[in-house]
C-alpha cells in the first residue's frame, strides 16, 4: 500500500493548468504502458477549462487518445445541453477537439428526472467497464477534482448524506443550499484511485485550502479533506492566490 501526498504551488492559474496537463500526460502514458488503457474521471466547474484547452492543443499529440476512456466525478442534475452541465463544458473545451470515439466517453445520464436512477445507471456503467465483483471499487488511473470555497469536492458538499456512503459507487446527493440534487462519485471510489489531482485556483479558495491542508477541522465540514487515496498518489496543484492562506512548511 503506497500513498503519497504532494502539494505544489504554482505562480499563476496558467502555470497550474500547465502543471495539470503534464500530470494528465504522465498518468495517461503510464497507464497505457502498464495496462493498455487510461481511465480518467474529469472534474466539473470552471478551473479545468484551461487545462482542457491545453490538452486539446499543446499536449494533443502527447497522449494516446485512442486508449483513453472518459468519465466524470460528478454532474449537475441537468441535461447534457444545459450550460450548467459538466459534460457540456468538457465536450466544448476538450472532447470535441480530440480524436476520441464516442464509445470511450461515459457521460453521467443526468437528464433523467430521477437522479437516483441516473446514479444507479452510472454505477452499473462503472461496474461493467471495470468488471467489478460485488464489493469492489473501480480504480481510476486519474481522478481530477476541484474544490469549492466551502471545501466541497465533486458533489460531496459539507454535511450532505453522500459523505457517509461506504458501499455505493455513485449516488444522488441532495444539496440543500442549491435546493437541487447532484450526482457524484462517492469517497470510496475517489480513494480507490491510483492518482487524484486537485486543481485549486483563486483567493476565494484560500480559507478552505488552509482548513483542508493545515487545520484540524473535521472532514465533514471540508469534504476535500476526506479524499486520501488508500493506495495511490494525491497531488494538490494550487496557485499562489489559493495558497495565500497557507503557512510555509519546513522543507524536509
Ligand atoms: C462541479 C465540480 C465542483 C467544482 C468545484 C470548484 O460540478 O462544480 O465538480 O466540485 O470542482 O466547485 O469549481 P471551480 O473550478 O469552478 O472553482
Amino acid at each position: 500500500m503506497t500513498s503519497s501526498v504532494e502539494i505544489r504551488t504554482l505562480a499563476t492559474p496558467q502555470d497550474l493548468s500547465a502543471a495539470a496537463a503534464e500530470e494528465v500526460v504522465r498518468a495517461a502514458n503510464e497507464a497505457v504502458a502498464e495496462r493498455g488503457r487510461f481511465a480518467i474521471a474529469l472534474s466539473g466547474g470552471s478551473t479545468p477549462r484551461n487545462l482542457h484547452t491545453l490538452l486539446a492543443t499543446n499536449a494533443r499529440t502527447s497522449l494516446p487518445w485512442d486508449r483513453a476512456f472518459f468519465f466524470w466525478g460528478d454532474e449537475r442534475h441537468v441535461p447534457p445541453t444545459d450550460p450548467e452541465s459538466n459534460y457540456r463544458m468538457a465536450d466544448e473545451t476538450l472532447l470535441s477537439k480530440i480524436p476520441v470515439a464516442p464509445a470511450h466517453v461515459f457521460r453521467i445520464p443526468a437528464e433523467n428526472p430521477d437522479a437516483a436512477a441516473a446514479a444507479g445507471a452510472y454505477e452499473q456503467t462503472l461496474r461493467k467497464f471495470f468488471a467489478l465483483e460485488p464489493g469492489q471499487f473501480p480504480r481510476f488511473d486519474l481522478i481530477l477534482l476541484g474544490m469549492g470555497p466551502d471545501g466541497h469536492t465533486a458533489s460531496l458538499f459539507p454535511g450532505t448524506a453522500a459523505l457517509e456512503e461506504k458501499s455505493h459507487l455513485v449516488v444522488a446527493n441532495w444539496v440543500e443550499k442549491f435546493k437541487t440534487c447532484r450526482i457524484t462519485l462517492t469517497l470510496p471510489v475517489l480513494n480507490a484511485a491510483r492518482c487524484v489531482v486537485f486543481l485549486v485556483s483563486g483567493t476565494d479558495k484560500a480559507p478552505a485550502l488552509h482548513a483542508v491542508l493545515q487545520s484540524d477541522e473535521p472532514g465533514e465540514q471540508y469534504p476535500a479533506k476526506l479524499v486520501r487515496p488508500t493506495d495511490g498518489k494525491l497531488i494538490w496543484l494550487v496557485d499562489r492566490a489559493a495558497a495565500s492562506g497557507l503557512k510555509p512548511t519546513q522543507p524536509h
